[in-house]
């Protein structure tokens, strides 16, 4: 049998000629994903940024992931504080994704209800699902680095979760 060490590995990164970045995101944006905020709490401060990149990893230990971009303003505070909370917006908490893309801290949580959890970090309130966590790993990933939490605690509700897909958020039909 296959080892997963004899497995081969791609640690090529070069870049392709033939695509422009354009196509490239364009590309990716047909994958639909939904929509999370994440939150953090560093040197007595919140923190929270919009992520579509949040993934299930392992059930047994419970560990998800999802990846920021090294140039973040809000990389230290996500990589260095230990944890991380991530909100999984429902379907009318839209203007919330664009809220969280961009501008100060502060005005980022202006007006939105919140509930601060035994960790100390914020969970948005009205979400579909919640899923409180402590670092476990960061993977140096190009641009990017992969962080994996340790689910500490979760929950969920009946709430439609928001989707995203070709750079649009919309909502997932049943089917
Ligand atoms: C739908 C959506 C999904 C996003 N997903 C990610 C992501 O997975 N990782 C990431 O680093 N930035 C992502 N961003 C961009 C960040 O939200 C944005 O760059 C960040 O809030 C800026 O925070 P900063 O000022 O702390 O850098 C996403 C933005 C949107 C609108």
């Amino acid at each position: 049998m296959r080892q997963l060490q004899d497995l081969p590995v791609s640690t090529a990164a070069a870049p392709s000629p033939t695509h422009d970045p354009a196509d490239y995101r364009k590309a990716l944006g047909c994958f639909a994903t939904g929509v999370t905020v994440v939150t953090a709490r560093h040197e007595g401060q919140d923190w929270a940024m919009t992520c579509n990149s949040f993934s299930s990893v392992s059930l047994e230990p419970r560990l998800v992931l999802w990846s920021i971009r090294r140039e973040s303003g809000s990389h230290a505070a996500f990589t260095r504080s230990g944890g991380f909370t991530v909100s999984v917006l429902a379907q009318p908490q839209q203007a919330l994704a664009r809220q969280f893309a961009s501008g100060p801290m502060a005005q980022r949580f202006a007006g939105v209800p919140v509930r601060r959890l035994a960790s100390d970090r914020l969970r948005l309130e009205g979400v579909a699902a919640w899923f409180d966590c402590d670092l476990h790993q960061l993977v140096e990933a190009g641009d990017h680095h992969i962080v994996i939490g340790a689910v500490r605690d979760f929950g969920w509700s009946e709430e439609p979760a928001l989707g995203f897909y070709r750079s649009k958020f919309g909502g997932f039909a049943a089917a």
